[in-house]
């Protein structure tokens, strides 16, 4: 069965606590995976999680992605904006993904409306919170 989907976090989501409330709600990265896996378990998907604030490690995940999963939840912070490594290597990863962020990047700064990766995701979902998640993992789920 095909229904692996790995959720990787990229640079400051281990503090994401101490970050922004009014952007991400305050809540620890384990409190996001602990609701995440939720909606995973009522959609019937396996998941992992994981985080680095190291871009390189991320690249080196993405390149390994097809052994471990067959879908990929993708919230790469800040990277999602301007690395051009991380989308090299996400063409790399041969598993389909979707782009989320918890808050709404396109009606920020200027520069957080980027993403250098949308192109190659199969769904972007920003601006819901949480939520998104559930719904990324939705359309992973129907393209897996
Ligand atoms: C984020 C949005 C990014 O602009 C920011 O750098 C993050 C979090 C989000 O989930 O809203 O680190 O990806």
């Amino acid at each position: 069965m095909r229904n692996r989907v790995e959720v990787m976090h990229g640079v400051n989501f281990d503090v994401l606590e101490r970050r922004s409330a009014e952007h991400y709600g305050g809540m620890s990265l384990r409190d996001l995976e602990v609701q995440v896996k939720r909606f995973a378990r009522d959609l019937g998907v396996e998941t992992t999680f994981w985080q680095t604030n190291h871009e390189g490690e991320f690249c080196e995940r993405l390149h390994r992605a097809a052994e471990r999963s067959d879908g990929l939840l993708l919230n790469p912070g800040a990277w999602t904006h301007y690395s051009w490594a991380i989308r090299d290597a996400l063409e790399v990863a041969g598993v389909p993904a979707v782009e989320v962020h918890l808050s709404a990047v396109s009606e920020r700064e200027d520069w957080r409306a980027v993403s250098v990766i949308a192109d190659l995701c199969i769904g972007t979902v920003k601006g819901k919170g949480v939520d998104g998640y559930r719904e990324a993992l939705q359309m992973l789920k129907e393209a897996m």
